[in-house]
Protein backbone atom coordinates (compact mmCIF):
# COMPACT_ATOMS: atom_id res chain seq x y z
CA UNK A 1 0.00 0.00 0.00
CA UNK A 2 2.94 2.51 1.07
CA UNK A 3 4.60 2.15 -2.37
CA UNK A 4 1.66 2.18 -4.37
CA UNK A 5 0.43 5.73 -3.35
CA UNK A 6 3.71 6.99 -3.71
CA UNK A 7 3.75 5.44 -7.51
CA UNK A 8 -0.01 6.91 -8.19
CA UNK A 9 1.16 10.47 -7.14
CA UNK A 10 3.88 10.27 -9.30
CA UNK A 11 1.93 9.59 -12.15
CA UNK A 12 -0.52 11.90 -11.16
CA UNK A 13 2.27 14.52 -11.00
CA UNK A 14 3.27 13.96 -14.16
CA UNK A 15 -0.82 15.47 -15.67
CA UNK A 16 0.80 18.86 -16.87
CA UNK A 17 3.13 16.75 -19.21
CA UNK A 18 -0.08 15.03 -20.36
CA UNK A 19 -2.08 17.35 -21.30
CA UNK A 20 0.81 19.40 -22.80
CA UNK A 21 1.64 16.64 -24.92
CA UNK A 22 -2.32 16.01 -25.65
CA UNK A 23 -2.24 19.99 -26.82
CA UNK A 24 0.10 19.89 -28.66
CA UNK A 25 -0.63 16.23 -30.54
CA UNK A 26 -4.22 17.63 -31.60
CA UNK A 27 -2.84 21.45 -32.22
CA UNK A 28 -4.85 22.70 -29.39
CA UNK A 29 -2.32 25.65 -28.36
CA UNK A 30 -3.96 28.22 -29.90
CA UNK A 31 -2.79 31.42 -31.36
CA UNK A 32 0.59 32.02 -29.53
CA UNK A 33 1.65 28.29 -28.75
CA UNK A 34 5.07 29.03 -27.35
CA UNK A 35 3.33 31.69 -24.56
CA UNK A 36 1.26 29.11 -23.96
CA UNK A 37 3.37 26.41 -23.24
CA UNK A 38 5.83 29.08 -21.42
CA UNK A 39 2.38 30.03 -19.14
CA UNK A 40 1.29 26.07 -19.04
CA UNK A 41 4.80 25.52 -17.01
CA UNK A 42 4.91 28.48 -15.32
CA UNK A 43 0.97 27.95 -13.50
CA UNK A 44 1.99 24.10 -12.82
CA UNK A 45 5.12 25.45 -10.95
CA UNK A 46 2.78 27.53 -8.77
CA UNK A 47 0.62 24.60 -8.45
CA UNK A 48 3.09 22.42 -7.31
CA UNK A 49 4.48 24.94 -4.48
CA UNK A 50 1.23 25.25 -2.95
CA UNK A 51 0.71 21.07 -3.22
CA UNK A 52 4.22 20.70 -1.66
CA UNK A 53 2.99 23.81 1.43
CA UNK A 54 0.16 21.88 1.84
CA UNK A 55 1.58 18.24 3.08
CA UNK A 56 2.00 19.23 6.67
CA UNK A 57 -1.03 21.04 7.39
CA UNK A 58 -2.92 18.32 5.93
CA UNK A 59 -1.10 16.00 8.25
CA UNK A 60 -1.90 18.24 11.29
CA UNK A 61 -5.50 18.24 9.84
CA UNK A 62 -6.35 14.52 9.66
CA UNK A 63 -3.99 13.37 11.85
CA UNK A 64 -1.89 11.11 9.47
CA UNK A 65 1.67 10.99 8.48
CA UNK A 66 1.17 9.41 5.14
CA UNK A 67 1.31 12.92 3.64
CA UNK A 68 4.55 13.97 4.68
CA UNK A 69 6.16 10.69 2.11
CA UNK A 70 4.86 12.63 -0.81
CA UNK A 71 6.69 15.93 0.32
CA UNK A 72 9.89 15.49 -1.11
CA UNK A 73 8.33 14.07 -4.19
CA UNK A 74 6.27 17.21 -4.89
CA UNK A 75 8.92 19.29 -4.22
CA UNK A 76 11.22 17.88 -6.58
CA UNK A 77 8.54 17.88 -9.07
CA UNK A 78 8.14 21.40 -8.24
CA UNK A 79 12.33 22.22 -9.20
CA UNK A 80 11.09 20.10 -12.76
CA UNK A 81 8.44 22.28 -13.55
CA UNK A 82 10.23 25.39 -12.66
CA UNK A 83 12.98 23.75 -14.84
CA UNK A 84 11.21 23.08 -18.05
CA UNK A 85 9.40 26.68 -17.60
CA UNK A 86 12.28 28.24 -17.63
CA UNK A 87 13.83 26.04 -20.21
CA UNK A 88 10.78 26.96 -22.78
CA UNK A 89 11.14 30.15 -22.39
CA UNK A 90 15.04 30.17 -22.90
CA UNK A 91 14.79 27.39 -25.61
CA UNK A 92 11.53 28.74 -27.29
CA UNK A 93 11.56 32.09 -26.87
CA UNK A 94 15.33 33.09 -27.39
CA UNK A 95 16.73 30.22 -28.84
CA UNK A 96 19.17 29.49 -26.05
CA UNK A 97 20.83 32.78 -26.86
CA UNK A 98 21.60 33.68 -23.12
CA UNK A 99 22.52 37.63 -24.04
CA UNK A 100 18.91 38.60 -24.18
CA UNK A 101 17.89 36.66 -21.62
CA UNK A 102 20.82 37.92 -18.87
CA UNK A 103 18.87 41.60 -20.03
CA UNK A 104 15.89 40.38 -19.35
CA UNK A 105 16.59 39.15 -16.17
CA UNK A 106 18.19 42.41 -15.15
CA UNK A 107 15.53 44.92 -16.37
CA UNK A 108 12.54 43.34 -16.05
CA UNK A 109 11.40 42.83 -12.58
CA UNK A 110 8.93 39.90 -13.39
CA UNK A 111 12.05 37.73 -14.88
CA UNK A 112 13.87 38.73 -12.25
CA UNK A 113 11.93 37.71 -9.14
CA UNK A 114 11.29 34.32 -11.23
CA UNK A 115 14.51 33.55 -11.83
CA UNK A 116 15.33 34.32 -8.06
CA UNK A 117 12.56 32.14 -7.06
CA UNK A 118 13.86 29.46 -9.71
CA UNK A 119 17.73 30.06 -7.72
CA UNK A 120 16.20 29.38 -3.97
CA UNK A 121 14.88 25.68 -5.33
CA UNK A 122 18.25 24.97 -6.73
CA UNK A 123 19.33 23.86 -2.68
CA UNK A 124 15.74 22.62 -1.97
CA UNK A 125 16.17 20.28 -4.60
CA UNK A 126 19.94 19.12 -4.03
CA UNK A 127 19.52 18.93 -0.28
CA UNK A 128 16.54 16.92 -0.65
CA UNK A 129 18.26 12.79 0.11
CA UNK A 130 17.23 11.39 3.24
CA UNK A 131 21.50 11.41 3.33
CA UNK A 132 21.20 15.30 3.23
CA UNK A 133 18.69 15.25 5.66
CA UNK A 134 20.79 13.23 8.24
CA UNK A 135 23.97 15.57 7.20
CA UNK A 136 22.51 18.91 7.71
CA UNK A 137 20.55 18.13 10.86
CA UNK A 138 18.97 21.03 11.80
CA UNK A 139 19.76 22.94 8.91
CA UNK A 140 17.88 20.89 7.08
CA UNK A 141 14.65 22.35 8.03
CA UNK A 142 16.31 25.95 8.08
CA UNK A 143 17.18 25.44 4.54
CA UNK A 144 13.89 24.36 3.37
CA UNK A 145 12.33 27.19 4.78
CA UNK A 146 13.10 28.46 1.54
CA UNK A 147 10.10 27.26 -0.04
CA UNK A 148 8.05 30.30 2.06
CA UNK A 149 9.77 33.12 0.10
CA UNK A 150 9.76 30.86 -3.25
CA UNK A 151 5.98 30.94 -3.10
CA UNK A 152 5.90 34.50 -2.26
CA UNK A 153 8.13 35.17 -5.26
CA UNK A 154 6.69 32.96 -7.02
CA UNK A 155 3.29 35.14 -6.82
CA UNK A 156 4.74 38.51 -7.24
CA UNK A 157 6.13 36.81 -10.45
CA UNK A 158 2.65 36.38 -11.63
CA UNK A 159 1.41 39.25 -10.32
CA UNK A 160 3.77 41.46 -11.82
CA UNK A 161 3.82 39.43 -15.32
CA UNK A 162 -0.13 40.25 -15.73
CA UNK A 163 -0.17 43.49 -14.27
CA UNK A 164 -2.86 43.12 -12.64
CA UNK A 165 -4.00 40.77 -9.61
CA UNK A 166 -7.45 39.74 -10.74
CA UNK A 167 -7.87 37.03 -10.70
CA UNK A 168 -5.94 33.99 -10.73
CA UNK A 169 -3.23 35.42 -9.08
CA UNK A 170 -5.18 36.48 -6.46
CA UNK A 171 -6.34 33.29 -5.98
CA UNK A 172 -2.44 31.62 -5.84
CA UNK A 173 -1.90 34.69 -3.15
CA UNK A 174 -4.88 33.86 -0.88
CA UNK A 175 -4.14 30.07 -0.93
CA UNK A 176 -0.19 30.49 -0.10
CA UNK A 177 -1.36 33.27 2.56
CA UNK A 178 -3.70 30.58 4.08
CA UNK A 179 -0.49 27.89 3.96
CA UNK A 180 2.03 30.51 5.49
CA UNK A 181 -0.52 30.94 8.59
CA UNK A 182 -1.08 27.79 9.40
CA UNK A 183 3.14 27.42 8.96
CA UNK A 184 2.87 30.26 12.09
CA UNK A 185 0.35 28.41 13.77
CA UNK A 186 2.17 25.26 13.38
CA UNK A 187 5.28 26.91 14.58
CA UNK A 188 3.70 28.44 17.50
CA UNK A 189 2.10 25.46 18.57
CA UNK A 190 5.53 23.39 18.51
CA UNK A 191 7.65 26.19 20.73
CA UNK A 192 5.18 26.29 23.51
CA UNK A 193 5.31 22.38 23.83
C1 LIG B 1 9.58 29.16 -9.01
C2 LIG B 1 9.74 29.75 -10.17
C3 LIG B 1 8.66 30.26 -11.06
C4 LIG B 1 7.30 30.26 -10.92
C5 LIG B 1 6.46 29.74 -9.77
C6 LIG B 1 6.74 30.86 -12.10
C7 LIG B 1 5.38 31.04 -12.35
C8 LIG B 1 4.85 31.60 -13.50
C9 LIG B 1 3.45 31.78 -13.74
C10 LIG B 1 2.33 31.38 -12.78
C11 LIG B 1 3.31 32.35 -14.97
C12 LIG B 1 2.01 32.80 -15.65
C13 LIG B 1 1.18 31.67 -16.14
C14 LIG B 1 -0.08 32.14 -16.81
O1 LIG B 1 -0.20 33.30 -17.21
O2 LIG B 1 -0.97 31.29 -16.95
C15 LIG B 1 4.64 32.54 -15.50
C16 LIG B 1 4.90 33.10 -16.72
C17 LIG B 1 6.17 33.39 -17.16
N1 LIG B 1 7.35 33.14 -16.51
FE1 LIG B 1 7.56 32.20 -14.73
N2 LIG B 1 7.75 31.23 -12.95
C18 LIG B 1 8.95 30.89 -12.34
C19 LIG B 1 10.22 31.08 -12.84
C20 LIG B 1 10.50 31.70 -14.02
C21 LIG B 1 11.82 31.86 -14.56
C22 LIG B 1 13.10 31.33 -13.93
C23 LIG B 1 11.69 32.55 -15.74
C24 LIG B 1 12.72 32.97 -16.72
C25 LIG B 1 13.95 33.24 -16.46
C26 LIG B 1 10.27 32.81 -15.94
C27 LIG B 1 9.73 33.48 -17.01
C28 LIG B 1 8.39 33.58 -17.29
C29 LIG B 1 7.85 34.16 -18.52
C30 LIG B 1 8.65 34.78 -19.65
C31 LIG B 1 6.46 34.04 -18.43
C32 LIG B 1 5.43 34.42 -19.50
C33 LIG B 1 5.15 35.89 -19.49
C34 LIG B 1 4.19 36.23 -20.60
O3 LIG B 1 3.08 35.70 -20.66
O4 LIG B 1 4.59 37.07 -21.40
N3 LIG B 1 9.58 32.27 -14.88
N4 LIG B 1 5.54 32.08 -14.59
Amino acid sequence: MRSYSKIIVFFLSLWPIYLITYQIVFNQLGPEPVDRIINHFGEWTLIFILLTLSMTPLKKITKSIEWIKFRRMLGLFTFFYASVHMLSYVGLDYRFDFEPLINDVLKKKFIFIGFSAWLLLIPLAVTSSEKMVRLLKKNWKKIHRLIYIIGIFGVLHYIWLSKTIFFKPLIFLILLIILLLFRIKITKSVSKI
